[in-house]
């Protein structure tokens, strides 16, 4: 084996020079040189041809991989067509990638398989058991270029692909810089998508995941798995679609640290994003997976107490996010279609350290509250460091934490004022600061007060009837 590859190189070598011999300009005339080159180039074309018919064919099943790193499964007996079930052939070519010696170490013990790729061939492949690496402690792999469907009785509790622990490794992480790269995924409603636990640095790519009726990815403890790129409906519909309001499952859910979610597309799910991790991020992705009114979330946040996580640039289509005692969130730069707002639900009463701005929203002129509070279980009563403002809407009702509001004198004197600033104000009865401002009409010098607050209503009042324009500016 080893001899057959020196000589394909060698000869690779010679044909190589020999097409730059008959290009450099200097060589163009050294005739005999050129003929000499060319002679030696035939002979060990020929031998190189003698060789090849003479050594035994190498059989495609009995050695797949050949010299490279890509494991091909059809060269394992995979049925492309996904008519045959395709588990042990390909999983054979899995055990055989993440068994190769590999290359060094990644963080501690992961061995660095180097970039083998399990090559999917472009085909379609049913498989009845999960795709599960038969050890832990691998990393620099990728799986990618085909499709996988779950057979009749492929396990309900299974994913297609399992980055889990196959034993009991111990290990600190399970896997690191594995790619699942331009993959179909159809669970078949057995089971979900991918799972990946416990390890790191793992990339979910340009990957296509339907018919899961559990997950279609869940990634849980470990750090930096980031989806991008990809499209995750339970069934496969382009919005509207008649069985909507029995969509069930979540497309992506988040029980861990550190992850990203960038330009995914969720079509269809009960919940879209589930995150009970921190310091995740999503960015640049479209849900329309179920709507609101239909019993759908967008992207649900369960970390009540500490959430830590950024929404930026996306988009909720019918559907919107729901936020269990936010600490720490920032929702900025998306867009809200279809009546989709934002709700913050308490579950110990706490709001701390929350910024939605700079927002646009768009609804059907029924008046729904852009942001709004689920205060069924306690009041919001721990709050602080809350900024809702600078958000737009059409066709619906603009809520924020910062409020103006404005009395003017209707040709008649008075001595108190009452701005109302419940429809504007997020929180009910808590204002923090007032600012005011009492411009009196003609000679008048009033002596002039805050007077009350309660219930988000501003109170001033004179000691004289004046013409008066009050303006207050009110922070929650
Ligand atoms: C499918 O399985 C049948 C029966 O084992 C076999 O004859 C056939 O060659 C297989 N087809 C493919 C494409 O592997
Ligand atoms: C109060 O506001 C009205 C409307 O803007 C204005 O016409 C009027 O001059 C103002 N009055 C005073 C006293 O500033
Ligand atoms: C402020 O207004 C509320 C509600 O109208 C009232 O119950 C309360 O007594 C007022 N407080 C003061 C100091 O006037």
């Amino acid at each position: 084996m080893t001899t057959l590859r020196v000589l394909v190189l060698l000869s690779c070598m010679i044909i190589a020079n020999a097409y730059r011999d008959s290009f450099s300009p200097e060589k163009q005339f050294s005739g005999s040189h050129y003929v000499q080159q060319v002679q030696k180039m035939q002979v060990f074309k020929e031998s190189f041809a003698q060789l090849q018919s003479t050594s035994p064919s190498p059989s495609p099943v009995s050695d797949p991989k050949g010299s490279s790193g890509v494991y091909h499964v059809t060269s394992y007996g995979a049925d492309p067509t996904g008519k045959n079930d395709s588990t042990d052939q390909i999983l054979r070519a899995v055990s055989d990638a993440v068994r190769d010696p590999g290359n060094g170490n990644l963080y501690k013990d992961i061995v660095n398989l180097g970039g083998v790729r399990i090559d999917l061939d472009g085909g379609n492949y049913k498989i009845s058991r999960p795709l599960r690496l038969p050890v832990a402690g691998r990393g620099n792999l990728m799986i990618h270029g085909g499709t996988l469907t779950a057979s009749e009785n492929f396990p309900s509790d299974g994913y297609l692909i399992d980055l889990s622990d196959p034993s009991s490794s111990g290990l600190e992480y399970y896997y690191e810089y594995v790619t699942l790269k331009d993959l179909m995924l159809d669970s078949n409603f057995r089971g979900g998508g991918i799972q990946v636990i416990k390890s790191l640095r793992t990339g979910i790519d340009n990957c296509y995941i339907t018919h899961f009726n559990s997950f279609g990815i869940f990634v849980q403890g470990g750090h930096e798995t980031y989806i991008r790129n990809s499209f995750l409906g339970q069934h496969i519909t382009a919005g509207g679609d008649p069985g909507e309001r029995s969509f069930s499952g979540t497309a992506i859910s988040l029980n861990g640290n550190d992850n990203a979610v960038t330009d995914v597309v969720i079509f269809s799910a009960a919940t879209g994003i589930l995150l009970t991790g921190q310091a995740n991020t999503i960015s640049g992705v479209h849900c329309y997976n179920k709507a609101t009114g239909f019993g759908g979330t967008g992207i649900y946040l369960k970390l009540p107490g500490l959430t830590q996580t950024r929404i930026i640039n996306s988009y909720f289509d019918y559907t919107g996010i729901v936020a269990e005692d936010p600490v720490q969130l920032h929702i900025s730069s998306s867009f809200f279609l279809g009546d989709a707002y934002i709700l913050l639900k308490s579950i110990n009463g706490i709001a701390r350290g929350v910024n939605i701005v700079d927002n646009m929203f768009s609804g059907s002129g029924k008046g729904e509250d852009i942001v709004q509070l689920d205060e069924r279980n306690s009041k919001f009563t721990n709050i602080d460091q809350v900024i809702v403002d600078r958000n737009n809407a059409r066709g619906m009702n603009v809520k924020a934490t910062v409020a103006i509001g404005t009395k003017n004198a209707n040709d008649a004197d008075d001595t108190s004022w009452t701005i109302d600033l419940n429809q504007a104000l997020l929180f009910p009865d808590r204002v923090k600061t007032v600012h005011y401002s009492l411009i009196a009409g003609g000679d008048a010098f009033p002596n002039h007060a805050l007077r009350n607050v309660t219930d988000n209503r501003i109170v001033v009042q004179s000691n004289v009837p004046v013409r008066a324009n009050i303006t207050v500016i009110v922070d929650q």
